[in-house]
Parts: structure tokens; sequence; C-alpha cells
């Protein structure tokens, strides 16, 4: 079961942008990074939830997709993410936040993999943009967004080869190709 859930859980960038996604299911997936680890069980994370198609498309232009594929500048409109979760850390409660975003996120994606949902977690942010578009207090520290929908796209898991080369393609069918490190090679002891 987790093992099928993982293997489903790809990063998504392609979406049914018409299928919606409501306040309730994101605060549920929240909920999930709630229940999650903390180091130290501090729980310095904050969310803000956008499910509104204004404030999504004000996110969106904030975000970097994608970097291997180069002639690619993220999903074109009626295939861009029906919500988002923005992660924060409260730096009144913390200062660090170790890898509690991490954590959380991993747990969001699954919840939303259990649903029929897939996303994407994006660091490449800009920040102060995003921090001026929301006006988001500089108690709050941006950390991740994640991008969530109906995937729109097909993701396959592949076998990093002799070369080593570990970045993800496209085929001429749009499917997504993502090549992961064989098991010996990540067990070094
Ligand atoms: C911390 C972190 C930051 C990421 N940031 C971005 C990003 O800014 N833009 C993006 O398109 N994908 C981003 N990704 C997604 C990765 O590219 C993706 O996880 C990787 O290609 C492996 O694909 P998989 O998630 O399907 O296993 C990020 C993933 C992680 C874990």
């Amino acid at each position: 079961m987790i093992r099928d859930l993982i293997v489903r859980n790809r990063s998504y960038r392609r979406f049914y942008q018409e299928v919606d996604i409501n306040l309730e299911a994101l605060r549920e997936l929240v909920d999930l990074a709630r229940l999650s680890a903390s180091g130290g069980n501090v729980q310095p994370l904050k969310y803000i939830l956008s499910w509104q198609p204004l404030r999504n498309s004000l996110i969106f232009s904030h975000l970097g997709w994608a970097r291997y594929l180069v002639d690619w500048s993220g999903p074109r409109e009626g295939e861009r993410p029906s919500a988002y979760i923005i992660m924060l850390g409260d730096t009144e409660i913390s200062r660090s936040f170790g890898c509690d975003h991490g954590i959380a996120a991993q747990s969001i994606l699954l919840g939303a993999t259990e649903r029929g949902l897939g996303g994407c977690i994006i660091a490449s942010i800009n920040k102060e943009g995003l921090r001026k578009a929301l006006e988001i207090p500089l108690q709050y520290e941006i950390l991740l967004v994640l991008a969530l929908g109906r995937p729109k796209e097909i993701a396959v898991i592949e076998t990093v080869g002799p070369s080593g080369d570990i970045q993800y393609w496209r085929d001429s069918e749009g499917g997504h190709h993502v090549p992961k490190r064989p098991l010996d090679d990540i067990i070094i002891g």
C-alpha cells in the first residue's frame, strides 16, 4: 500500500485546471502535516491555502518549473494547478525549520495522491514577489509552495544508467520520465 502510494506520488506539473480542490480538502491535507514529525516537536510551520482562481494566478507567476525542461516555461493556462499550499516557517516560534517542511510536504502529497490528486514541491520561488503579492508578514519565512491538482500527465520511473544522468525528460507523447538511482548504488554499507 505505502509503496504503491509512493510510486504514484510523482512530481506532476500539468493538471486538469478545471477540477476544483475546495478549502475543506486543503484543510484535510494540512491536517496530515499537522500530525507529522517535527524536530523537538516545536511545530513551527504555518500554511496559506489557495484555491481561488485569482489568488492561484498571483501565486503561479512567482514559481519556477522543471529546470531540466529548458524549452518549457511551465504549465499553460488550462493546465495549471487548481490549488496551492504555501508552507511558511514562523520565526516567532523558531529561527530554523530543519527538515520539518520536507516531511510535511511529503505527508500532504501522499494524502493528495490517495485522493486521486497530485502535485509538485516548488522551492524555486520569487519569494519577495510572492510576499508582496499576498502581503505575507515578515514574521513568516517562505519555505516551499505545493502545487496541487488532478494530474494531466503520465510520470514513469526510470533507472539511472551508467552515465549517471539524473535529469528527467519528456518523450514525444509528453510522458514524463524520472530516473532514480538503483538501490544497490545508494546503500553503501
Ligand atoms: C525540495 C524540493 C524542491 C523542488 N523544487 C522544484 C521546483 O522549484 N520546481 C519544480 O518544477 N520541481 C521542483 N521539485 C520537484 C523535483 O524536480 C522532483 O521531485 C524530481 O524531479 C524527482 O521527481 P519525482 O518527484 O517524480 O520523484 C522539487 C522537489 C523537492 C524535493
